[in-house]
Order: C-alpha cells, then sequence, then structure tokens
C-alpha cells in the first residue's frame, strides 16, 4: 500500500488507541465502565492521564456535537496534555484553537455537527467561575485529588 492510500480519507475516521497492556485491564475497564461517574487511580505512570484524554478523544469522534473538558490544576500539567493531544490528532480530524484552548472536531464538515475538545486549568478556587453556564457532556479532572471539592461539583 503506498503512502497516499493509506492516508486516512473521511474526517470521522477514528484514531488508533489501543488501551495498555503494560498494566492489563486498568484502561479497558476505565473505557467501558457504564458509570455515569467514573474513577480511576493508581501510582504516577500507571496510564491515567493517557486514558482520560483518549476517552475524551474517542467520545468528541463517536457523538458528533458533543463537548469534552479536561481539567487540570495548573497551566504547565495542563499543557502536557494539550501537547499530548496536538501530537496524537491530526489536523485534517480536529484543528486546535489556542485562545480557546480547544480542538474542533470536523464532524461529518457539518459545523453544527463539531465536537468540542477544551482544556481548562483550575489553578485558583475562582477559577470554576469561568465554566458557570457552560453546558459539557463530559467533565474530566486529571489527578482529581488535587482539586477542591466545590472545584468539581
Ligand atoms: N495505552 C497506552 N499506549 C501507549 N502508551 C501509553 C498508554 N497509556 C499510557 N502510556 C504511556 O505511559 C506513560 C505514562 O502514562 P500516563 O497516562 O501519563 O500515566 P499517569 O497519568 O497515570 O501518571 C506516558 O508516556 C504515556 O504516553
Ligand atoms: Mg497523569
Amino acid at each position: 500500500m503506498t503512502a497516499a492510500q493509506s492516508r486516512p480519507t473521511t474526517p470521522t475516521e477514528e484514531l488508533f488507541y489501543k488501551p495498555w497492556d503494560v498494566f492489563p485491564f486498568a484502561q479497558l475497564a476505565y473505557h467501558t465502565c457504564p458509570a455515569d461517574e467514573r474513577m480511576y487511580g493508581g501510582a504516577a505512570g500507571g496510564g491515567k492521564s493517557e486514558a482520560t484524554l483518549w476517552d475524551a478523544i474517542r467520545k468528541c469522534q463517536k457523538y458528533p456535537g458533543s463537548r469534552q473538558v479536561i481539567f487540570r490544576r495548573t497551566m504547565p500539567e495542563l499543557q502536557d496534555l494539550i501537547d499530548r493531544a496536538t501530537h496524537y490528532i491530526p489536523k485534517h480530524i480536529a484543528i486546535y484553537n489556542h485562545n480557546d484552548e480547544r480542538f474542533v472536531f470536523m464532524n461529518e464538515s457539518r459545523s453544527n455537527q463539531a465536537s468540542i475538545l477544551r482544556f481548562s486549568h483550575m489553578n485558583e478556587e475562582d477559577d470554576k467561575l469561568r465554566h458557570r453556564g457552560e453546558q459539557y457532556t463530559n467533565a474530566y479532572f486529571d489527578e482529581g485529588s488535587l482539586f477542591t471539592a466545590t472545584q468539581m461539583r
């Protein structure tokens, strides 16, 4: 197969991600858990951030028009996730807008079907106020134990 043939052809093509077999089942269990609220704990390097990122990416692709947000407590930590996402998501699938800190997924090439993957940090307690009135399909807190209870409500 030539490079041209192997190139993705549609904007909705599923991005490749394989739950990790280094720690068998943890990521798979997380992704397939049907609960409204899920928690994924474990040691540093256990695949939590990666699973968070990919769960959100997959939901953007699976549910056109949906809105995902990933929170981290500080901007440098958040930037690590943004960098990973930028590396994983090709530009023909979603465009990153630096000012809005979000990817817009061009599902079905129809703007009203675009999914949003937003990144946001909550250094200060009141940073939560920036999200008042926002409707999110899914909210993810990476390293949830670092947030205050009132930020996660
Ligand atoms: N499913 C996976 N496939 C390949 N690499 C993975 C996968 N999950 C995690 N990794 C890699 O393992 C390392 C640690 O994962 P990470 O999600 O950052 O751990 P944690 O957030 O639990 O500390 C990272 O370099 C990440 O890219
Ligand atoms: Mg992490």
